[in-house]
């Protein structure tokens, strides 16, 4: 029996499915999203356009992109009794778990959206979950901060009207901010789909049981919490902010990251891919560039990576390993230029890659996939009686 399964842990050479979606080659440091170059897509399209490409598998014309809007736009309301679920967690609860929460609780205000089996199904759920995350996200960074909920105005783009939930001050008009909302639909687009991560499998094998889309994308927020996964952007802040406390030591920080009785790692380097760049960290250090530059900023924090980087990039230890800066590396950075607190980082990640997740799962769901269900090779007891309590 044994014999039949060979144990590939972290699947490290495992391919689980086959996908049209996205393209790497983590030699070449080569991302594309359906055939389309991560470079021209940052720089040309907008995010709801590329989740419109993700999840459909076309860049959409005028007439689809506006339909697209305004559907998300009708299910934009979020049921009232979300807010009672929201008020029972404590201030200091992570966001990650809140919206983990929130995104499954969906199902209770939504019970169509369990049974997707027609397209018409998928596309409403589709549609419902892409308008009300971002609800809830918004929610979360206001009952944080102690600010009044607040909702969308129909009349703003896709991001802005994110932006605008997100920071309008209760007493003033919201008034938009260009650079910000720029700076914000480059990253959801540089972060929104990845093949095969932690994550969307975790999406994929949860959809695979038939469980829905909400609780399948529950699963993917949890598993993109972890500092190893999506939770490095925060832990790449964490990081910097220790080394700035530290007087800027990067060096004592290079010494415990390769320290093997040290479990400290450089937070925002290395890939199980790229073995080579990741293309999205380019982008994203010229945008932090950009960013500082046009808001007028001198953060510290941001000479302190270019530091590490440096120092990383001229590093056996890293160069042998072929550990390069990842889009965890700088993402923080420009998140703290836009006012995100640090613990909303990973939200942020999980706003950009939900229109992967929900790629990835329809493809999964069209495409029939059996339910994950992987074997094991067996290393416990042999077969043994059992002893009454009164004999142990
Ligand atoms: C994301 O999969 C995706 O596509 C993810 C993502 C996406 O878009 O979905 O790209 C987003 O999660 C980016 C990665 C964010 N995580 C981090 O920045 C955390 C720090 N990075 C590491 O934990 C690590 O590099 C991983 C988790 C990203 C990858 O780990 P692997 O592929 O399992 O590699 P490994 O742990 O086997 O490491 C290989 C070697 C080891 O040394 P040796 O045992 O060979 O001597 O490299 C070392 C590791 O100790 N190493 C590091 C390191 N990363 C790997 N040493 C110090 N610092 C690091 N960051």
């Amino acid at each position: 029996e044994t014999g039949m399964v060979t144990i590939d842990p972290g699947y490290k050479n495992t391919g689980s499915c086959e996908s049209a979606v996205t393209f790497l080659d983590g030699e070449k440091g080569i991302l594309r999203y359906r055939g389309y170059s991560i470079e021209e897509l940052a720089e040309k399209a907008d995010f709801l356009e590329v989740a419109y490409l993700l999840i459909f598998g076309e860049l959409p014309n005028k007439a689809q992109l506006q339909k697209f809007h305004n559907d998300i736009k009708e299910e934009s309301q979020v049921d009232e009794e979300m807010k009672k679920i929201l008020d029972g967690f404590p201030k200091s609860a992570h966001p990650m778990g809140v919206l983990s929460s929130l995104t499954s609780a969906l199902v209770a205000f939504n019970p169509t959206s369990v049974d997707v089996s027609s397209e018409t199904a998928m596309y409403n759920s589709i549609v419902r979950i892409l308008a009300k995350f971002p609800v809830l996200v918004a929610w979360t960074l206001r009952k944080k901060k102690g600010l009044p909920l607040d909702y969308g105005d129909d009349s703003l783009g896709y991001v802005e009207n994110i932006h605008k939930m997100m920071f309008k001050r209760p007493n003033q008009e919201y008034k938009k901010d260009p650079i910000a909302i720029d700076a914000l639909d480059k990253l959801l687009i540089l972060h929104a789909d990845h093949e095969q991560n932690c994550s969307t499998s975790t999406v994929r094998i949860v959809g695979s049981s038939h469980a829905g889309l909400f609780a399948s994308l529950s699963a993917g927020i949890s598993a993109l919490w972890g500092p190893l996964h999506g939770g490095a952007n925060q832990a790449v802040l964490e990081m910097l902010e220790a080394i700035e406390a530290d007087g800027g030591d990067t060096k004592k920080y290079m010494a415990k990251a390769k320290d093997k009785d040290d479990p400290f790692r450089l937070m925002g380097f290395g890939h199980r891919v790229y073995k080579n760049f990741d293309p999205r960290a380019k982008i994203i250090k010229k945008a932090a560039d950009d960013v500082l530059g046009n808001l007028g900023i001198q953060d510290p924090i941001l000479d302190i990576a270019k530091g590490l980087e440096k120092e990383a990039l001229e590093d056996s230890y890293f160069v042998d390993r072929k550990l390069y800066p990842n889009v965890d590396f700088y993402s923080g950075i420009i998140y703290r230029a836009l006012g995100i607190p640090t613990e909303m980082f990973t939200v942020m990640f999980a706003l950009g890659r939900l229109p992967g997740w929900i790629a990835q799962w329809r493809e999964m769901r069209l495409r029939k996939e059996p339910i994950g269900r992987p074997r094991q090779v067996y290393i416990g007891e042999n077969l043994r009686s059992f002893v009454p309590l009164e004999k142990r």
